[in-house]
Parts: structure tokens; C-alpha cells; sequence
């Protein structure tokens, strides 16, 4: 290797969290587990305010001082030296990867540097902060790093990262397709193709816990495919799930929308329960609020939820009935904060 002679330019980016209409659960089979591919596809849609600002410096200039530069991480104002730390640095190697393949600039070493980031949501909690962390570490990396900003090529290293952050990159309906090929270059997200404008959707976040996830969704994965009797089922059924829930959506249809949702998750925490030793990602904040959906709903009621690997639940519903949905859910013993979020925006990048 040579020495670093490439300078970075100091870079933001900020990328929305989603949540997975149709969950993705599961790696698929490969040679290269690095390049995280995804036992199935999914599809989401994004959430406003939920976001990730992550800025990328080089090591010297951003730390001001003269000792040799090492890459350091601050996450929420507090420079974190820990697995999560050693992860962002790892994908930095990633997207420093794809430029040297993209320039044929042969093997250079990667300049440290430092990144700063603050996640406008709950860390490791459920709520998808790895989705809008990676996917704004790529965004940010790869503009710091000179690269293309080809959102398909992005999207493929964002998963590398985190498998929902390759949906992070655009607001609305996002589809990330499993894919069938061997590098994992047809497993990119992309925007979801003739969604309608759907302006009237809210996400209402109920927050149930103040706590992070006591098992990562990596080990969970891993977990449940290994033991749970139920994954089998969970795959073979998945792709109809797709096709029911992007019908739904072209069509407009928020209860056909919101039954295959709950349908799909459902399934998922079915086969996770069903692990040795058990997943159970929910608490029972989770069921109380979930029973007092189900009899919102029996009333006439028009919203639907979800919930992904921690106990939070997100419920699917049009305005104005949001309002109906925050005062009633906050209601529930144990909730911590009820939010309604619209949909949010397209990830965006900004030279510092
Ligand atoms: O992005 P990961 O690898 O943390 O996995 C996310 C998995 C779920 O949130 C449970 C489902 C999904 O599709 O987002």
C-alpha cells in the first residue's frame, strides 16, 4: 500500500428512516457474507423527521491537532470506542472499496477520518436507526471519498452496512429486490415505480420502551433461520406478500395495504417466537397497545401496525384520524411517547 495523498472533503448527509411494509428476515445463502444479502425482498416507506445527519471530515483537520490521525466516531455528542464505532470504520473501508475499484487507482490507503453523527431517533431501539445511519455514512462517505453519486450503486453498499439502509437513500415507496446474483449487484433498493402520490399517510410511532433491542437483528436472523421451524414458511410465502402489498398501493387501498403489513409482520415475530432460544422482541406495552388497535378498529377505525425487531409499534393511517390515534395510544399503561411522522424525503448530501 502506499501512504494516503488523497484529501477528503468534508461532507453531510442526511437519510430518513423506513419501515418495511413487507419485512425482510433473514440472509441469504452466500460465499460472501459481507456482502449481506438478504433472504428476501421488502418493501418500505420512509418517515419524515426520523432521521440520521452524519458529516465526514478527514482525521487532521476536523480534530485539530498534530498526533498521527486515527478514524474516531462521535454519535449523539460523545465519541463512542466501541463494536458500533468499529463498524462504521469498516464501512468506510467499504465505500473507500468502491472508489479505488471506480478509479483503477490501485491499492491506496484509506485517509482517517472523522465522523459525526446525531440519529433524531432512539439508537438500536427497533426504530430503524440503522436503516438512516448507514445509509447517511454512505452518502456522506461516498461524496467525501469522490464517488459517483449513482444511487444504485450506493444502495448496494448501504446494505453492506445494514440490509434496510438500502432502502435510506429515497423518501415514499422503496423496493428492495432480493436479487439472484452471486455479487449482490441486482440486490439495490430502489423508488418504488408508478406509486401514487399519497400525501394523506401518516406513520404514528408509539414508543414502548426507553431501552435498546437486547439481541441484534444480525444474531436474530442467524438465530431463527438455524432453529425456527416456522422460517421455511415465512420464505415460501414472502414474494405474494410483495405483489398483494404493491397492488395495494397502486391502487391506493390503505386496508388492503394495512392487512397484508400486519400479515407479514406477524409472520415474522411468529417465526421469530418460534427460535430456540425464543425471540421475543415485544413487551407487554406492545400487546396492550396493539389490543387497543384492534378494538379502534372494531369501531370503524382505518389503521393498521407494525412492528420490527423491538417493541415499538408503528401504525399506518391517514390524516386526520392521527390525532384520534396519538391521544388514544398515549392512553395505553407503559407508553413512553406517541409521534405522527409523515413520509419523508429523499436522502440528500451537502459539501461543508
Ligand atoms: O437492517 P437490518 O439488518 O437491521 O434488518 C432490519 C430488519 C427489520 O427491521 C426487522 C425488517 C426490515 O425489513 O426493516
Amino acid at each position: 500500500m502506499t501512504s494516503a495523498s488523497f484529501s477528503i472533503v468534508p461532507c453531510k448527509a442526511v437519510a430518513h428512516s423506513n419501515i418495511a411494509l413487507v419485512k425482510y428476515w433473514g440472509k441469504r445463502e452466500s460465499p460472501h457474507p459481507d456482502l449481506n444479502l438478504p433472504a428476501v425482498s421488502s418493501l418500505s416507506l420512509s418517515l419524515d423527521e426520523l432521521r440520521s445527519e452524519t458529516e465526514v471530515h478527514p482525521a487532521t483537520s476536523a480534530a485539530g491537532d498534530s498526533v498521527p490521525s486515527r478514524d474516531r466516531f462521535e454519535l449523539d455528542g460523545q465519541w463512542m470506542d466501541n463494536q458500533m464505532a468499529q463498524k462504521v470504520f469498516r464501512h468506510l473501508d467499504r465505500v473507500w472499496q468502491q472508489r479505488l475499484s471506480q478509479t483503477n487507482s490501485g491499492a491506496t490507503e484509506r485517509p482517517a477520518c472523522v465522523i459525526r453523527s446525531t440519529n433524531h431517533l432512539p439508537t438500536a431501539g427497533g426504530l430503524a436507526s440503522s436503516a438512516s445511519g448507514f445509509a447517511a455514512l454512505t452518502l456522506a462517505a461516498a461524496k467525501a471519498f469522490g464517488l459517483a453519486d449513482d444511487r444504485r450503486v450506493l444502495s448496494d453498499l448501504a446494505r453492506r452496512g445494514s440490509g434496510s439502509a438500502a432502502r435510506s437513500l429515497w423518501g415514499g415507496f422503496v423496493h428492495l429486490e432480493r436479487g439472484r446474483a452471486e455479487n449482490g449487484s441486482d440486490c439495490v433498493a430502489q423508488p418504488l415505480a408508478q406509486a401514487p402520490s399519497w400525501p394523506a399517510l401518516r406513520w404514528v410511532i408509539v414508543h414502548t420502551t426507553g431501552s435498546a433491542k437486547s439481541v441484534g437483528s444480525t444474531e436474530g436472523m442467524t438465530r431463527c433461520k438455524n432453529t425456527s421451524p416456522y422460517y421455511a414458511g415465512w420464505l415460501e410465502s414472502h414474494e405474494s406478500d410483495i405483489r398483494e402489498a404493491i397492488a395495494a398501493i397502486r391502487a391506493q387501498d390503505l386496508a388492503a395495504l394495512g392487512e397484508i403489513m400486519e400479515h407479514s409482520a406477524f409472520k415474522m415475530h411468529a417465526s421469530m417466537m418460534a427460535s430456540r432460544p425464543p425471540l421475543v422482541y415485544w413487551n407487554a406495552t406492545t400487546l396492550g397497545v396493539w389490543h387497543r388497535l384492534q378494538s379502534r378498529r372494531a369501531e370503524g377505525l382505518r389503521a393498521y401496525a407494525t412492528s420490527d425487531a423491538g417493541p415499538h409499534l408503528k401504525i399506518l393511517c391517514e390524516a386526520p384520524d392521527d390525532a384520534i390515534l396519538q391521544r388514544d395510544m398515549a392512553q395505553v399503561q407503559g407508553v413512553l411517547k406517541v409521534q405522527s411522522v409523515g413520509v419523508g424525503p429523499d436522502a440528500w448530501i451537502e459539501v461543508l
